[in-house]
C-alpha cells in the first residue's frame, strides 16, 4: 500500500471542497435526489435564455437529454457573460514558441470572436448546425475559432494538427464540413511547419462538402491559395463588425463532434451538447482545480484532444478564469520552457499529461530547481495512468511537496472529469485517481454487475447518465448504443462502459488498469489498433498483420507490429519494408501512430475460426511468460516461434 498525502491544510481552508465530509455530503445529495443534485447545478452555473422544463429525460435511453426546453449560448456563457465583471481581465495569455506574446481580455476576446462568427455566418454563410473543420496550430484564433462556431450553433470539429491530410480528409467526410479553418502553419522546435498543404491535399478529393478555406497567417510562409476557396483571415477580418447576436441553442443542440479511436473500424465522432456539457465544463475546471478570482490556470494539451476543449478553452473562459496557451514543445530551446513559463506567469495551476512529466524528468531531472515554481497550489495529469516514480519527482521537484496532484481520469466521451481527487479535500496517493466526483456514478464491476472485491480487475463503468456525456456517434447511433451500452451490465440494465479496466485498492481507492480493449495509448493519445492494422494491410507486401501495444518508459505504450510478409525474406528487405511502413503511416495517419517495433513473423497465433489472440502477443511483446491456453490454436507451434523471433 502507497503512501497518502493529505491536502495541503492552508489550501484546504481555503478550497471549494475542504475535506472529506463536505465531499460525502455532496455524494449523498446526489444519491438521494439525483436530478434535484443536478438542477441546483444547472441553475446557478448556467445563465440561461430559456429556462428548462426538465432535467433529465430517460424516456429513450442510452440516448439520454438533458434540461430538455433550456435555451442557452455557449459562448454568451464564456464571454458575454463576463463583460460587467472582468472585461479587461486577461482571457487568453499566448506565448508562441518562438517567444512572442500575446495578452487577450475578455473584452479583446468578445469582440474577436464577434468577428469571426460574423464572417462565417455572412461571408460564408454558415449556418446553426453547420459542420466546420478547425485544423489549427496552438494559437489563439484556434479558441477565436471555436468559440465563433459556438456563438452561431455551427458544430466544429477539431482535428489535431499532428494528423495527416488522410485523416483530415476522413473528418471532413465523415462531418460534411461545409469550411475549413486552418493556418498557413506554426513553429516547432524553433522552425516553422505547415499546415495549409496538408488541407490542399485532404481536400483534393471527395470533399465536395467543403466550399471554402479560411487561413490564418502564423508564420508567414509561402503557400498555395485556390481562387473562389481560399480567404486570408488577417486580409478580411477587421472589415467584420466586433458585434454579434448569438444564436439561442437548444440545451441539446450540438457543440462540437471530436473524433477518437475505438477497438474497431475508423475514428467515431463523438457529439458533445451545449449546455450539459458546458456545466461540466465549468464545475470541474471550478473545484477540480480550485481556481480563484486572480490565479493563472495553465493545461498544457492541444486544442486538437478533449482536454484541450475543456481545460484550455471551455472550462477556464466559462468560469471567467484566465487560461495559458503555449504553441510549441517543452523542450525548447531547452528542457526548462516550460519551469521559466510558470515563473514568468506565475502559473497556479498546471495540468500536464504523464508523459511529458517522465520526458521532462528523465531529460532534466534538475531543471526546475532553477526557477521560482512558487506560484504552484495544484498540479494535474491526465491520459493515463502515472507512475509513482514520476508522480514524485511531480510532486517534489515541481509542487515542491505542497501542491496535490489531481490525477484525473476521463475520456473524450466523458467531456471532462469523472474520477479525480479534490485538492483540498481528498488524501491523495500516487497512481491512484482516487474517486469518483459527486453525482458520478463511477463502479467496477464484473461481467454480471456485481461490485469487483478489493485488488481484483473489473470494468470500468458509469452506472447513471451524467450531463456532459457523448451523446451518440455522429451518424451512427447504432454504433454509438453498440460501442459503450453493449459490453456492461448492471441489475439487467445496460450501463456506460469505458473501455478501461479498474480495481479498487486496500483503501478503496480506484487504480485505472488501462484499457481492456484494442485501443493503445500512445503518449496519453489514444490509437486504434484496426486503425493501424487496415493501413498496413494496404502494403502490396503485407499478407497479414497484428498490432499490440508495449510498455515504453516515456510513452506510456509503444506501439509493435507483428506483420506476415508475402515476397521476400532477406533482411535488407526487412529494413527497407520497416521505412516503408512507416511512411504509409505517417502518410494515412501521423506521426502519432509511428510503430516503435516491427517483427516479420511466419504466421499469427489465431482460433481455429481465425481469431488473432491478441492476448498472447501482447504478452510476447511484453516478454512475459504465455498464461493462455494455446493448444486451440489452429497451429500451436507458432507461439514458439514467434517468441524466438521476438527475443532479440
Ligand atoms: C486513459 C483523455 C489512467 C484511459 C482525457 C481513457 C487515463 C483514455 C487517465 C481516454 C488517468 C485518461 N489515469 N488512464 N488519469 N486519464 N486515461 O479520450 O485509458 O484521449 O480511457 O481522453 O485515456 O483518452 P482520451
Amino acid at each position: 500500500m502507497s503512501q497518502l498525502f493529505e491536502p495541503n491544510r492552508a489550501l484546504s481552508r481555503e478550497a471549494r471542497i475542504k475535506n472529506m465530509c463536505e465531499y460525502k455530503e455532496l455524494c449523498i445529495q446526489a444519491d438521494e435526489d439525483f436530478e434535484g443534485y443536478w438542477d441546483k447545478l444547472a441553475r446557478e452555473k448556467l445563465e440561461w435564455f430559456k429556462p428548462y422544463d426538465r432535467v433529465l429525460n430517460d424516456d429513450n435511453a442510452p440516448f439520454y437529454k438533458w434540461f430538455e426546453g433550456g435555451k442557452i449560448n455557449v459562448t454568451h456563457q464564456c464571454l458575454g457573460r463576463h463583460l460587467n465583471s472582468r472585461k479587461n481581465k486577461a482571457a487568453i495569455i499566448w506565448e508562441g514558441e518562438d517567444g512572442q506574446r500575446r495578452i487577450i481580455t475578455y473584452l479583446q476576446l468578445f469582440y474577436r470572436v464577434n468577428r469571426l462568427a460574423n464572417l462565417m455566418r455572412n461571408k460564408f454563410g454558415i449556418q446553426k448546425g453547420d459542420r466546420v473543420v478547425l485544423y489549427m496550430p496552438m494559437i489563439p484564433e484556434a479558441a477565436f475559432a471555436m468559440l465563433a462556431c459556438a456563438k452561431i450553433g455551427a458544430i466544429h470539429s477539431v482535428v489535431f494538427g499532428g494528423f495527416s491530410a488522410e485523416a483530415l480528409r476522413d473528418r471532413v467526410q465523415d462531418a460534411q464540413a461545409k469550411l475549413v479553418i486552418t493556418a498557413d502553419g506554426a513553429f516547432r522546435r524553433g522552425k516553422p511547419y505547415m499546415l495549409k498543404p496538408m488541407v490542399d491535399e485532404a481536400l483534393k478529393e471527395g470533399c465536395e462538402c467543403c466550399e471554402k478555406v479560411l487561413i490564418v497567417q502564423r508564420n508567414f510562409e509561402d503557400i498555395e491559395y485556390v481562387r473562389g476557396r481560399d480567404y486570408v483571415y488577417n486580409e478580411i477580418i477587421m472589415q467584420e463588425s466586433q458585434y454579434c447576436e448569438p444564436e439561442w441553442m437548444d440545451a441539446e443542440d450540438p457543440l462540437f463532434l471530436l473524433y477518437t479511436s475505438g477497438s474497431t473500424g475508423k475514428p467515431k465522432g463523438v457529439q458533445h451538447s451545449s449546455a450539459g456539457y458546458i456545466l461540466w465544463a465549468q464545475y470541474t475546471m471550478e473545484h477540480v482545480f480550485d481556481v480563484k478570482e486572480n490565479d493563472t490556470f495553465w493545461c498544457t494539451a492541444d486544442v486538437g484532444w478533449i482536454t484541450g476543449h475543456t481545460y484550455i478553452v471551455y472550462g477556464p473562459l466559462a468560469m471567467g478564469a484566465t487560461t495559458i496557451m503555449y504553441e510549441g514543445v517543452p523542450t525548447f530551446p531547452d528542457v526548462g520552457r516550460w519551469w521559466s513559463m510558470i515563473e514568468e506567469h506565475r502559473v497556479n495551476q498546471f495540468y500536464t499529461a504523464p508523459t511529458a512529466i517522465r520526458l521532462l524528468h528523465k531529460e532534466g531531472a534538475d531543471a526546475p530547481s532553477k526557477y521560482d515554481l512558487s506560484s504552484l497550489k495544484v498540479l494535474g495529469t491526465v491520459g493515463e495512468p502515472i507512475n509513482p516514480d514520476a508522480w514524485m519527482w511531480y510532486y517534489e521537484q515541481i509542487g515542491g511537496g505542497k501542491c496535490p496532484i489531481v490525477d484525473t481520469w476521463w475520456q473524450t466521451e466523458t467531456g471532462g472529469h469523472m474520477i479525480t481527487p479534490l485538492p483540498g479535500a481528498t488524501p491523495i496517493k500516487p497512481g491512484s485517481a482516487t474517486f469518483p466526483l459527486p453525482g458520478i456514478k463511477a463502479e467496477i464491476i464484473d461481467e454480471y454487475g456485481n461490485p469487483t472485491p478489493r485488488g481484483e480487475k473489473g470494468f470500468l463503468c458509469i452506472t447513471k447518465p451524467w450531463p456532459s456525456m457523448i451523446r451518440t456517434i455522429w451518424g451512427d447511433p447504432e454504433r454509438f448504443v453498440k460501442s459503450y451500452f453493449g459490453d456492461c451490465k448492471k441489475d439487467g440494465k445496460p450501463v456506460y462502459f469505458s473501455g478501461d479496466g479498474a480495481m479498487y485498492d486496500d483503501d478503496g481507492y480506484i487504480v485505472i488498469t488501462g484499457r481492456t480493449d484494442d485501443v493503445i495509448n500512445v503518449s496519453g493519445h489514444r490509437i486504434g489498433t484496426a486503425e493501424i492494422e487496415a493501413v498496413l494491410g494496404h502494403h502490396e507486401n503485407v499478407a497479414e498483420v497484428a498490432v499490440v501495444g508495449r510498455p515504453d518508459p516515456i510513452k506510456g505504450e509503444g506501439i509493435f507490429a507483428y506483420i506476415v510478409i508475402k515476397g521476400t525474406d532477406s533482411i535488407s528487405e526487412e529494413v527497407y519494408m520497416i521505412q516503408e511502413l512507416n511512411k504509409l503511416i505517417v502518410k494515412e495517419i501521423g506521426n502519432i501512430a509511428k510503430l516503435d517495433a516491427i517483427r516479420f513473423v511466419p504466421g499469427l497465433p489465431k482460433t481455429r475460426s481465425g481469431k488473432i489472440m491478441r492476448r498472447i502477443l501482447r504478452s510476447i511483446a511484453k516478454k512475459e511468460p504465455i498464461t493462455q491456453d494455446i493448444s486451440t490454436l489452429e497451429d500451436p507451434s507458432i507461439v514458439e516461434k514467434i517468441q524466438n523471433l521476438v527475443q532479440f
